[in-house]
């Protein structure tokens, strides 16, 4: 188990889309610690959400009571990748992620995301090995293994992500570098647990938290059984 302490980052994928500041601002103040934002462009996956615009004007949005800003984790499902990666960056995101398999280049999208000061991600699909890492782990931030394929929200958890994440989390701290691992899809309260044993630390939740309408009831029942 990592030594980290445990993020909980609320997917507004399945926030109500008419009314997405005063949603972002629901969750904070629910407990969030992570934002996260779901890009889908109708190519790399069969749905479309949004895009850098809608994301800077959430950029206000997400903060804290006390003006704090609470970090925007971009995950991105599309191809190509390094320009969006870029307005994402420029647009206020803190943490920008992409598909490998999505990019020609994945050292140089890395370069992209790094070179605009925030942090790198790699996303890695249920059938997707964890090869590349081997290669850019020093250019990585965090490491998102999805536990569903990429395109909707309110999926079942995919079990094999467990030993995904196992042997993610054995290649993490044989690196010694700080990277954050995400899990993305089909997590609830009552599968949090096994994720977190299995050595995650950031967990990604749209429906469960959404689907409620007492955010916060989720989210401290999610910590409870982080605890
Ligand atoms: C799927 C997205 C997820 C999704 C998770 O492509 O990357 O972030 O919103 O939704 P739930 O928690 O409902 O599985
Ligand atoms: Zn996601």
């Amino acid at each position: 188990m990592s030594a980290k302490t445990y993020r909980i980052a609320p997917s507004i994928l399945s926030a109500d889309f008419a009314r997405l500041g005063d949603e972002v601002r629901s969750v904070i103040d629910a407990g969030a610690d992570w934002i996260h934002f779901d890009v889908m462009d109708n190519h790399y996956v069969p749905n479309l959400t949004f895009g850098p615009m809608v994301c800077e004007a959430l950029r206000r949005h997400s903060v804290r009571a006390d003006g704090t800003p609470v970090p925007i984790d971009v995950h991105l499902m599309v191809q190509p990748v390094d320009a969006l990666a870029q307005a994402f960056c420029k647009a206020g995101a803190d943490l920008v992620s992409f598909h490998p398999d999505a990019s020609a280049h994945v050292d140089r999208t890395l370069q992209v995301i790094r070179g605009e000061g925030r942090q790198a991600g790699l996303v890695f699909n249920p059938a997707t090995p964890l090869d590349v890492l081997e290669w850019v782990i020093d250019k990585v931030d965090l490491v998102l293994v999805m536990s569903v394929n990429p395109g909707f929200g309110g999926q079942s958890f995919i079990p094999s992500a467990l030993r995904k994440i196992e042997r993610a989390r054995r290649l993490i701290d044989a690196s010694g570098r700080d990277i954050r691992l995400e899990v993305d899809g089909g997590i609830k309260v009552d599968n949090i647990r096994q994720v977190a044993d299995a050595g995650a630390d950031t967990f990604v939740a749209g429906s469960a938290i959404f689907g409620q309408n007492d955010y916060r009831r989720v989210i401290d029942a999610m910590r409870e059984q982080l605890a």
